[in-house]
């Protein structure tokens, strides 16, 4: 007969008041300020559940009315990328940070930061656009220009379905350039993500009819020649994304690209 297993029953945090730092910008350009505010809050709260409360009585712990916290968010369930901020430091989705595990004891401070590498629209509410807008220059889609039914088109590679499910997670949320030392508020660097998308349709097999025009995008000002494997990117990628691996599978699409164009011509 075995001997029973002592059932450990893991630490509940119960109801207490944590302390939110947080850094505020009321409009691009306008001065930066350090606000503070203590929130009641219960087992399972997480960092949008308490800036709500926040916004429903803005009172500073010094007794001074503010005005709620401006963020972004949509989802709500880690899929859209929005809520991204640095929390305690670390850039994460505000949506999926639970006050449990960064504050389990009364009186706990957590601090909330904007990105630092998208401009400041209003406190915790970055612009991301630029995000898009690489996506946009490297045409990180698989093109159809037709309007009738051209039948089914080729199959995917099977081998290669698993890494591509992968890469298809990719939320634009921001994380992988923003720990990125390479990748700055005002250079051209396109980050792991773009470079990601690009590896994603140029092994697509309707989308790799744009290879080449993305290759070459990517042999210009900002592309892969930036990079400098520091690797910080795969670090922080909260989808668990290969960057590393993306970024050196486009490096090897560009060596050969390269060879071509030097050969042939295009
Ligand atoms: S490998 Fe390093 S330099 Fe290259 S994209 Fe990732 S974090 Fe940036
Ligand atoms: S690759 Fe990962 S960290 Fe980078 S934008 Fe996509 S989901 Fe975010
Ligand atoms: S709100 Fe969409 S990821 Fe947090």
């Amino acid at each position: 007969m075995q001997g029973c297993k002592q059932m450990t029953t893991p630490t509940i945090p119960q109801a207490r008041t944590i302390r939110f730092r947080i850094k505020r910008q009321d409009a691009p350009g306008k001065p930066i300020r350090i606000e503070e505010f203590d929130v009641p809050v219960e087992p399972g709260a997480n960092v949008i559940s308490c800036l709500q409360t926040i916004a429903s009585n803005p009172t500073t712990v010094a007794g001074t009315k503010s005005t709620p916290v401006v963020w972004d968010a949509a989802c709500l369930e880690e899929v859209c990328g929005a809520c991204t901020m640095l929390i305690n430091g670390k850039v994460r989705q505000s949506c999926s940070c639970l006050i449990d595990e960064y504050a389990p004891n009364e009186g706990d401070v957590i601090t909330l930061e904007p990105m630092t590498k998208y401009p400041v629209i209003r406190d915790l509410f970055v612009d991301r656009s630029r995000i898009f807008e690489q996506l946009k220059t490297l045409q990180a889609w698989v093109p159809i220009d037709h309007t009738y039914d051209l039948g089914p088109g080729p199959n995917e590679d099977v081998a290669r379905q698993h890494t591509h499910y992968e890469i298809s997670e990719c939320m634009t949320c921001g994380c992988c350039m923003e720990a990125c030392p390479q990748y700055l508020i005002d250079n051209e660097f396109v980050g792991a993500a773009a470079i990601a998308q690009t590896r994603l349709f140029n092994e697509h097999a309707v989308g790799s009819t744009l290879k080449s025009a993305r290759l070459d995008t990517l042999m210009g000002p900002g592309g892969t020649d930036d990079c400098g494997n520091a690797q910080n990117c795969v670090e922080v990628c909260p989808k668990n994304i290969p960057l590393t691996e993306a970024i050196a599978a486009v490096g090897r699409q560009m060596t050969i690209h390269g060879i071509k164009r030097f050969f042939i011509g295009n």
